[in-house]
């Protein structure tokens, strides 16, 4: 039932606070994750690993991919992200003592299943699913299991469950960090503390609904646009992009903002816009300048920053104010917008929102 929402996918959207809520209640102790959380053998074998394998696909990937920044910077184990349908066709060489991590919010997608499958005779310390349903083959097959509890999703594109996935990746970085000693106990009682306003944060971002609305009809013309973030928020720009391209058909590419200049400013002009998350952090002064690169080319930049940032609305630059947040828990706020931006770009265009051509909720063959 979509309620008073026009589409299960803004209805989808609007659940996220609500649903981190969720994914959080019962994992928080004082100041700490509770590791029991992954099951009762976790926390003996969190002690022993030393790297971290982590294989998904489509937005569960871009999940992944932002985790890969939390588990090295935060809880300093070395991290490699791949998406399935590559991982299960290569010789992979593993490192000793990794952890075999799946992402999947059906639990049924056939190339993940694939790469857990195969994962089973090469070695790895343990497989870990960090999945949406409860009763799928994903979980079925893993060894430890952590569920987001984001309920049934219905639109094709996915909103909360790559929320509540962020969520669980950082309740599992929290917990590696704790367990192997490798995460200062000050600093975990502080993501603990900001992890539990994140949902009221999240009402917040949501109140940029109105500011991206108007941006829409901008959108609908476009046929090209580039993403662009750093660091961690360049898997967001990724996920931005593939909102963009499956429910309002406008071709979308994410960049790294560092790699501009190695090409993509090639395409720059007024015709396609330039779609940034810049939450002020130690690179958004170099962030600044990659979108003065884009400005002197005459392209037009639509951009979503906090304050602090010290970016202004003007000639070219259409700005969207973000609450400020602590940079660590970024890259889940700054999803909201890029979700809001695609859905209203889709409504505004006539497409099918919740039911994309072409697309499948849960990709269960090749
Ligand atoms: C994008 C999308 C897909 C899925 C992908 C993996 O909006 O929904 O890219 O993320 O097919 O699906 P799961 O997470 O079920 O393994």
């Amino acid at each position: 039932d979509k309620g008073e929402y026009r589409h299960f996918m803004l209805k989808e959207i609007h659940e996220q606070p609500k649903v981190v809520q969720r994914t959080l209640e019962g994992r928080l102790g004082d100041g700490q994750v509770m590791v029991e959380a992954f099951g009762p053998q976790a926390a003996e074998l969190f002690a022993k690993v030393k790297n971290i394998q982590i294989v998904a696909c489509g937005t569960s990937f871009h999940a992944g991919m932002i985790a890969r920044y939390w588990l090295e910077e935060l809880a300093g184990i070395p991290c490699q992200v791949e998406v399935a349908s590559e991982f299960r066709y290569r010789k992979v060489m593993v490192q000793p003592d990794s952890l075999f991590v799946t992402i999947s919010q059906s639990g049924e997608t056939a190339d993940t299943l694939a790469a857990l499958r195969n994962a089973r005779n090469m070695g790895y310390l343990a497989s870990l699913a960090i999945c949406n349903v409860a009763i799928s083959s994903l979980v079925r097959e893993s060894d430890l299991t952590l569920l987001t509890l984001a309920g049934p999703e219905i639109g094709v594109a996915s909103t909360k469950a790559f929320t509540t996935q962020l969520v669980a990746l950082m309740l599992l970085t929290l917990a590696l960090g704790q367990v192997r000693g490798s995460l200062a106990v000050d600093k975990e009682r502080q993501l603990v503390e900001e992890l539990r306003r994140l949902p009221a944060r999240l009402g917040e971002a949501l109140a940029v609904n109105a500011a991206i609305e108007q941006l829409a009809e901008y959108f609908a013309d476009k046929n090209n646009t580039l993403f662009l973030g750093r660091g961690a928020q360049y898997p967001v720009a990724m996920e931005g992009a593939l909102k963009l391209k499956e429910i309002s058909y406008i071709h979308a590419e994410a960049y790294p903002a560092g790699e501009l200049k190695h090409g993509p400013l090639a395409l720059v002009d007024s015709d396609m816009p330039v779609v940034t998350v810049a939450p002020s952090n130690e690179l958004v002064e170099k962030l600044k300048s990659n979108l003065q690169e884009v400005r002197a080319r005459g392209g037009e930049l639509i951009v979503f920053a906090d304050g602090r940032a010290g970016i202004e609305n003007g000639e070219g630059t259409r700005l969207v104010n973000m609450p400020h947040i602590i940079d660590a828990l970024a890259p889940i706020l700054y999803t909201i917008p890029l979700q809001l931006l695609s859905y209203h770009v889709a409504v505004f265009k006539g497409t099918d929102v919740d039911q994309p051509r072409n697309l499948a909720k849960s990709v269960t063959v090749e």
